[in-house]
């Protein structure tokens, strides 16, 4: 087969492949020196669209509408804006063998692509029951949710199986989202995780009571502390059960399963230095191999705010590394350089009416304020996470998006505190003031 060679070529078409396109294209590159290879059938869009509008019942999101780079307010970059700019969208291609010595990607179908500069950006893979051999997890309709296919699965299977049962396993974004949305198609829906409250990885029990208190009132069951350690199917291979280790089982025509991600980076395994689960980078992105750069879900980068090594999940992220890469890979090209990557984490969700957003580190003592009843009306509610007399990490709950940017600047500028309670009664005025 033959062989396509191009100066850059970035190696996933997801989120961080859409804003890098687009910083390529306001640095300057010819035409013919960009590709991008996608297994996905689409061009690059905005991921947190498929768990929240896609699923919507009424007036559902649907492509073109949230190609990147809609999601931060940018250019909405359609097929067409690509051939105009002539970068190659490489689509329905999955590169099955990366040899760096080479610089060359081979794909399912046998076709090679070299390059000159590699910016690895395939995401992040979902875990499956299956993986830990949970008996029945091959059922039909046992869903997953990480790209534009599996959420056409999940639309048909809200439409075949309307008004019915549907049992969502974990608590983390996934479960929370697709519960909420499920509901809103009047499912019934029973979600069910492991741990004491949801989103354990962030939330304080505080937090979370809210949640769980709000989403209750929805009409969505909460059951803890346990797992699904089995499914029933029906002759025709349909989930019909779901059975927990505390021995309940419940009745399902849908399961969706969000127990978390996994990078993808085996394509790489033995080829460039990892870290913490991802490949490990410098400020610019560059992977231990001059000239291979890695973006997004599957990057472990100097975390420059907290001096220690991270990877991160979320899309503001995937976005603002794939412009710093591509900055960088063109200053070096005029023998400049650029700034030190100097992230603040920010990670958000919204479902029914809600929306929180957090920013920085979630680390240290907590303080819980405003009104976190999930009864009112307008709920609006925060915390702070306090860490040797300082604030490292910020959340809120119904802000407007002055009070949003207050939460940031706080996480961001980390200013003292001396006593808890009065942080706690000032709430987000304490925030107003910095
Ligand atoms: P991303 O997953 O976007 O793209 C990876 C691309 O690489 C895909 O197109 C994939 O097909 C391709 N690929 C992988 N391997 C390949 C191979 N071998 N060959 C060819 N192509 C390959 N975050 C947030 O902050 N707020 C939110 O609300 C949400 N909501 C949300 C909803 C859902 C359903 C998911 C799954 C995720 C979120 N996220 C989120 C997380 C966020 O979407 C995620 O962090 C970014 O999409 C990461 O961007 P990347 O470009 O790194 O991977
Ligand atoms: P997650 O890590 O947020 O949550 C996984 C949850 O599953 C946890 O509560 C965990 O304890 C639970 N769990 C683990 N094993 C279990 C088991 N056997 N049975 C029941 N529960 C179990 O992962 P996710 O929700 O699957 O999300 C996948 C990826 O998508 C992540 O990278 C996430 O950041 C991203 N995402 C982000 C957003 C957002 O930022 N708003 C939204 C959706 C997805």
């Amino acid at each position: 087969m033959a062989e396509k060679h191009f100066k850059y070529v970035i190696l996933g078409g997801g989120v961080a492949a859409g804003y890098a396109a687009r910083e390529f294209a306001k640095q300057g590159i010819n035409k013919g020196e960009l590709a991008i290879i996608s297994k996905e059938a689409v061009a690059p869009y905005e991921r947190p669209a498929l768990s929240k509008g896609y699923l919507f019942p009424q007036g559902a999101a649907r492509l073109p509408g949230f190609h990147t780079c809609v999601g931060s307010g940018g250019e909405r970059l359609l097929p067409e804006w690509y051939d105009e700019k002539g970068i190659e969208l490489i689509l329905s291609t999955e590169i099955v063998k990366a040899d760096l010595s080479s610089k060359s990607l081979t794909s399912a179908a046998g076709a090679t692509f070299t390059y000159d500069i590699l910016i690895i950006a395939t995401g992040s893979s979902v875990i499956k029951l299956t993986d830990f051999g949970v008996q029945g997890a091959d059922a039909n309709n046992i869903l997953y949710l990480r790209e534009i296919d599996d959420a056409d699965k999940l639309v048909a299977a809200i439409q075949a199986k309307k008004d019915g049962k549907a049992v969502i396993v974990g608590g983390g974004y996934i479960g929370l989202e697709l519960s909420a949305v499920l509901r809103l198609n009047n499912l019934d829906v029973t979600m069910v995780y492991p741990e004491p409250w949801c989103m354990p990885r962030l939330f304080t029990a505080g937090i979370a009571a809210f949640y769980e208190g709000y989403y209750a009132n929805k009409g969505v069951e909460i059951v803890k502390g346990t797992v699904a350690v089995g499914f029933e199917s029906d002759t025709n291979g349909d989930v019909t059960a779901v059975k927990l280790k505390d021995g309940r089982v419940l009745d399902a025509d849908i399961v969706v399963v969000g127990v978390g991600g996994r990078p993808l980076t085996s394509l790489f395994k033995g080829q460039l230095a990892e870290e913490k689960g991802g490949i490990k980078t410098d400020a610019f992105f560059q992977t231990s191999v001059p000239g291979v750069y890695a973006v997004g879900d599957v990057a472990t980068f100097p975390m420059k705010l907290y001096g220690d090594l991270r990877r991160v999940e979320h899309v503001d992220h995937a976005r603002k590394s794939a412009e710093q890469a591509v900055k960088a890979i063109k200053a070096s090209e005029e023998g400049k350089s650029v700034e030190e990557y100097d992230y603040l984490p920010y990670f958000y969700s919204r479902s029914f009416d809600l929306a929180w957003q957090f920013y920085g580190d979630n680390v240290g003592d907590t303080v819980l304020f405003g009104d976190d009843d999930p009864a009112s009306a307008k709920p609006k509610f925060g915390s702070y996470w306090i860490k040797d007399g300082k604030i490292f990490g910020a959340f809120l709950e119904g802000g407007s998006a002055d009070e949003n940017n207050a939460i940031a600047k706080v996480a961001r500028v980390q200013p003292a505190v001396s006593d808890l309670n009065v942080l706690t009664q000032e709430g987000l005025q304490f925030a107003a003031k910095i």
